[in-house]
């Protein structure tokens, strides 16, 4: 077992530390560039030796490399610069996908396959249909880390323990984000018992808003996004059967068809165990909707 992580930059590197750092499985860095992966595979085993954690990264330029692995994390791609939406990139991040879906394909179509390159839910779709993995096995990690971000504002304007607050973002890992303040809840009581409704709309919109100003002031996300990767991997590594949401292909469920887009589900040894169904209420539909419409035109843009 191994867990690849393909494309050695920041948030690959990232990755691979918080999976060495739970202790899920050996780690492999991928990238084209020589030397960052090795480096990088360094740095981590490094840290990971001090603590006493038994997981082992190695970095390589090859390929064939990731044969047999039990996981594959997709992160290569340009990340977003400051003033881009993720749609932006669209085109230059499908070239990069559509190069390396064949090489996952041929070395390890028997892996769960975690996809991190934006626009998230359009590169979901684009990697589950050229590498022909199973539909239950291709997760793409958006909710999972723009949650961790609602639970930061909820912490901020609660002023109680993060360990108590449960929340839920899905729809699109982008201009359509869909943090449901209404499904929040802090100890199994509703966040709107805690604060006011202006207070929990401006929590909806920071959330929606933050990944931009992190790239702006520091030049890329890094830390959250690794430890999103992470937490899905352990939910599988370990079938917790934790309820996350993930980008998955949908196939009747929320009225929608043949598009991959962040929806709750229960994760487990198989990957999506379970997608959970929720009643959504007018507003939220249309957000959800507007999002499906997105990431459809997404997905035609890329003229599969
Ligand atoms: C994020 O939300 C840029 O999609 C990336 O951090």
């Amino acid at each position: 077992m191994t867990i690849t992580i393909i494309g050695s930059g920041k948030v690959g590197a990232s990755a691979a530390l918080n999976c060495g750092l739970r202790e899920l499985d050996d780690l492999l860095l991928l990238d084209i560039i020589h030397g960052l992966p090795q480096g990088e595979a360094m740095d981590i085993n490094h840290q990971l030796s001090e603590i006493g954690l038994d997981c082992i990264a190695r970095g390589s330029n090859n390929y064939e490399d990731m044969r047999d692995s039990k996981f594959i994390v997709l992160v290569a791609g340009v990340g977003r610069k400051p003033g881009m939406t993720r749609m932006d990139l669209l085109k230059t991040n499908a070239g990069i996908v559509k190069d390396i879906a064949p090489k996952i394909a041929n070395y390890a179509n028997n892996a769960t396959l975690i996809v991190v390159t934006n626009p998230l839910d359009p590169m979901t779709y684009l990697a589950l249909k050229k590498t022909g993995i199973k539909k239950n096995k291709v997760m793409g990690m958006g909710g999972m880390l723009d949650l961790s971000r609602f639970k930061s504002f909820i912490q901020e304007a609660t002023q109680v323990s993060r360990h108590s607050i449960q929340a839920l973002v899905i729809s699109e890992h982008g201009e359509n984000m869909l943090p449901l303040t209404r499904f929040a809840s802090i100890g199994g009581i509703p966040l709107n018992e805690f604060v006011p409704k202006e207070k929990s709309t401006e929590i909806f919109e920071q959330t929606k808003k933050v990944a931009a100003e992190v790239i702006a002031l520091k030049g890329a996300t890094v830390y959250a996004p690794g430890n999103a990767v992470a937490t899905m991997i352990e939910s599988v590594v370990k079938n917790k059967r934790s309820v996350i949401p993930v980008s998955t292909l949908l196939e009747g469920e929320y009225g929608c068809d043949d598009v991959c887009i962040g929806v709750p589900a229960i994760v487990g040894t198989e990957g999506v165990k379970k997608i959970i169904e929720l009643k959504l209420d007018s507003s939220e539909q249309e957000i959800f909707n507007k999002g499906v419409n997105s990431v459809k035109e997404g997905i035609k843009a890329l003229q599969l």
